[in-house]
């Protein structure tokens, strides 16, 4: 028996989120959707396919009408239209009509171009997203935000679209590298900072067993971030308002991730970007001194950086300006009145943004 929640769409039961640690469950998920009479095509990756491609086409053999497999080479850099281009005609190629499936079997990349595939093919067909990394259990399967990367921008076309099934194993969390672990983590402890101080004093307790990777704190872990997540998407799906909060860190993030040309990992950025935005809160008086310093310390056990080399804070204070995060001329900034509670907000300056850079940028002493 796994663990679900359902999310809602315009108030409305939409879909579930499954959890488990192990795929003994999917099948009955997927029957439940009907797949007995359909054509199934998982899309994956090419470090995913030899992990789990096999296995979740054997887990599909016998129990739908054809099953298939479409592979893309790793990579944010293959997140682009030429990717769906290759899924549209693989599909054709297929036969794939409006009442097939496809599921995302891999992290965020793939989740967010198979869901961009789903939501056009053929008007729209139906999807279902099994995220083996944390960063897509935590944070980008759930909610709906589909579409690829466009001329540099991140995310810069795209589609809310919602899929039929969210099916959590985090017993693949097992296997994950290091890097991209903690790089999930980091968008875990951000939902705990912008919503819900409780779980953020929980991570803290439980630091050694999560970095040991105990399967029991992992799904508690997972489950109750999904939760703080399914409030925010619920009550505002497509970002008019406080789905906003989610980009909480993301704003400095985000600009740090493209100065340093996608060499660190989007949590690594988040981790810094959420550092900075804490220094900004501490120095809005919102936050004390010691809240600040217990905030930007707790990501160092997670393997995260909490300050880094060799940036311009010039050029990356002109990147966040360059971020969908813009309304206008001002920056909707994600600050927190306190743990647990975030707000958005247009007042800061450019000279706060180079202030928390200063804050976070590492340079070594020489003497
Ligand atoms: N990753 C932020 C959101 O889903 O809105």
């Amino acid at each position: 028996m796994c663990d679900r929640i359902n999310i809602l769409y315009e108030k409305k039961p939409c879909y579930d989120i499954v959890f488990s640690k192990d795929f003994h469950g999917l099948v009955k998920e997927l029957t439940d959707l009907g797949i007995k009479d359909r054509k199934v095509c998982i899309i994956t990756d090419s470090n995913v396919s030899s992990l789990y491609g096999d296995e979740i086409m054997r887990i599909l053999d016998g129990n739908c009408k054809k099953n298939v497999l479409f592979t893309f080479p790793a990579g944010e850099e293959n997140k682009t239209l030429d990717t769906i281009k290759d899924i549209y005609t693989f599909l054709i190629q297929e036969k794939f009509d409006r009442k097939d499936l496809l599921i995302a079997l891999g992290g965020g990349v793939t989740g967010d171009i198979t869901g961009f595939a789903a939501s056009t093919y053929l008007r729209g067909i139906d999807f279902v997203q099994i995220p083996t990394t944390l960063l897509a259990q935590a944070d980008s399967s759930i909610g709906g935000k589909t579409g690829v990367d466009f001329d540099g921008y991140k995310n810069m076309v795209g589609a809310f679209y919602m899929p039929k099934l969210v099916y959590m194993n985090v017993g693949v969390l097992k296997t994950l590298d290091d890097r991209q672990f903690f790089s999930g983590f980091a968008e875990i402890m951000k939902h705990g900072l912008i919503k819900d101080g409780m779980f953020y004093e929980w991570l803290l307790e439980h630091m050694y067993e999560i970095c040991d990777r105990d399967m029991d704190t992992l799904l508690e872990m997972v489950e109750r971030s999904c939760n703080i997540k399914k409030l925010v998407v619920e009550k505002d799906p497509t970002e008019k308002g406080d789905r906003a909060l989610l980009n909480f860190g993301h704003t400095i993030g985000h600009a740090i991730e493209k100065y340093k040309n996608f060499t660190l990992t989007h949590g690594e950025c988040v981790a810094l970007g959420a550092v900075a935005a804490a220094f900004i809160s501490w120095k809005h008086e919102w936050l004390s001194k010691d809240e600040y310093y217990e905030i930007r310390d707790m990501f160092v056990p997670f393997n995260l950086p909490i300050s880094i080399e060799d940036i311009d804070p010039q050029e990356i204070l002109k990147l966040t300006k360059s971020d969908k995060k813009m309304e206008g001329d001002s920056i909707k900034f994600v600050l927190l009145k306190k743990v647990g509670k975030a707000v958005i907000d247009r007042t800061v300056t450019d000279d706060d943004i180079l202030n928390a850079l200063s804050e976070i940028h590492y340079i070594e002493d020489c003497e």
